[in-house]
């Protein structure tokens, strides 16, 4: 097949697999030798006969759509990527894990080639952020259409070349020298789980606070399927979680749900509302955005110092009327929260005023927050989980913006009952409540047996 025939046939072709040409230009020679070989093997005299035979027979457009997967892939690939999620976006994914209350960061590399690229991400957490996070691991979902591709991982053993870009500590932690090939060692084979998965079709259960799609969907698929895999990848991804694409990548204009933080990464933000509007009759179509967090949050927060005395918190709990402030250090980390039953106990089992006690002595320091983008669902689970009825909401970098309480919920829940498209109903709020009300332990135990 000449060029100039190959570049014919892909412009024809390509369209109707939801596949676009620009993507195509650079690697057409593989993809075209495929094709190629795949007429000779029909005993078809040329490509207009390959042509003829995929307008009489749709299942031959199956077999095409598999000639024309490009599998290049390298440990990684773009260091400077890499360099951005191991410095940023990592440890930021690991302390809103943290915060939340979660032990684990979820990854989903779709379209994973041969597992350079999740092995990379298991070996740049193991090497550059877990050190720093060790209550928190990395659970690493990595899946590709192709089973050739899938037994490569499943062997872990890589040729060198695939391994340049990778800075060299990193390789020399991860791999053994082994008959001419690296072979990547066990203990970061075993971090990342790999399956059969059309990135096409509906995706793994989430929800993931990181996925990687480079060099596959965005070069390669046509716009209106980019936008159904942004979205489908939007539904799995938490509020706040990240998308990284390939560096000549974007995710296309219209996805929705996204913010772009830089070249390759873009940010969940609040869900834009999946639920199909209703429409009243001679009223013009709704469409109410999914109401997050930082909507309802009271926003000036009442905070005090580990370094004050219990005075100074029960002056503003009084002052204000409210029943807790948020303990913060001098960047507006929140270091504990104390309540006033916390206040009433420190006085009364010390048998101090409120003058004498500090607030570092009264406060409780496990501290479960949630994110200024979570949705109202996110927000209560945390609260039911772990039983408190109020959370300190953060940014991604720890710093405190606003609190939600039960109570705000509550209220909204109330507020939303002649909304059509509901976030919360009474209902959800009671079932909260229920969940952080159970005891911990019978107040009184039951007479042994
Ligand atoms: C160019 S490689 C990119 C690998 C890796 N993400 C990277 O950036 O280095 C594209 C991978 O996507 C896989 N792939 C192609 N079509 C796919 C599909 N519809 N669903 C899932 N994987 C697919 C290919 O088998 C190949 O392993």
């Amino acid at each position: 097949m000449t060029d100039a025939e190959c570049v014919d046939f892909l412009e024809w072709a390509l369209p109707r697999l939801h596949l676009r040409w620009p993507g195509f230009r650079r690697v057409r020679r593989q993809v075209c030798r495929r094709i190629d070989r795949r007429r000779a093997a029909l005993g078809l005299a040329d490509i207009a006969a390959y042509r003829v035979l995929l307008e009489a027979s749709p299942d031959e457009w199956a077999e095409l759509d598999q000639l024309c997967r490009v599998t290049i892939s390298r440990f990684a690939r773009d260091r400077a990527v890499w360099a951005d999620l191991v410095i940023d976006v990592l440890p930021r994914l690991a302390r809103a894990a943290s915060v939340a209350g979660r032990t684990s960061v979820r990854a989903w590399s779709a379209g994973c080639g041969a597992g350079e690229e999740p092995f990379t991400l298991a070996i740049a957490w193991e090497l550059a952020v877990a050190p720093h996070w060790p209550g928190i691991a990395l659970d690493v979902m990595a899946t590709d259409i192709d089973d050739v591709q899938l037994g490569r991982a499943a062997i872990g053993r890589f040729p060198e070349g695939t391994l340049h870009e990778l800075p060299d500590d990193w390789r020399r932690a991860a791999f053994d020298h082994v008959q001419g090939d690296e072979r990547l060692r066990e203990r970061y084979r075993d971090r990342v789980r790999f399956a059969r998965h059309d990135v096409r079709a509906v995706p793994p259960d989430g929800p993931f606070d990181l996925v990687l799609c480079r060099n596959l969907a965005f070069t390669y698929f046509d716009e209106p399927l980019q936008r159904r895999v942004a979205g489908a990848i939007r539904a799995v991804l938490r509020t706040g979680g990240v998308l990284v694409v390939g560096v000549h990548e974007r995710v296309p204009e219209g996805a929705g749900g996204f913010v772009q933080s830089s070249r390759c990464l873009y940010t969940a933000t609040g869900r834009e509302s999946s639920a199909r509007p209703v429409q009243s009759v001679g009223q013009p179509p709704t469409k109410e955005r999914v109401m997050v967090i930082a909507d309802l949050m009271s926003r000036n927060v009442a905070t005090c110092k580990e370094d004050d005395r219990l005075e100074v918190a029960a002056r503003m709990m009084w002052d204000l009327d409210i029943g807790c402030v948020a303990v913060v250090d001098d960047r507006q980390h929140v270091t504990g929260i104390i309540t006033d039953r916390d206040i009433c106990m420190a006085t009364y089992t010390q048998g101090k005023s409120p003058q004498q006690i500090f607030v570092r002595e009264a406060m409780a320091r496990e501290v479960f927050s949630c994110l200024p983008d979570d949705n109202f669902a996110e927000a209560e689970e945390i609260m039911r989980k772990r039983r408190v009825r109020r959370l300190p909401v953060v940014d991604l970098d720890g710093h405190l913006v606003g609190l939600i309480s039960l109570n705000d919920l509550a209220r909204e829940s109330v507020r939303q009952q002649t909304r059509v498209q509901k976030d919360l109903t009474p209902r959800d709020v009671s079932a909260t409540l229920a969940a952080i009300c159970q005891p911990r332990q019978p107040a009184i135990l039951p007479p042994s047996a």
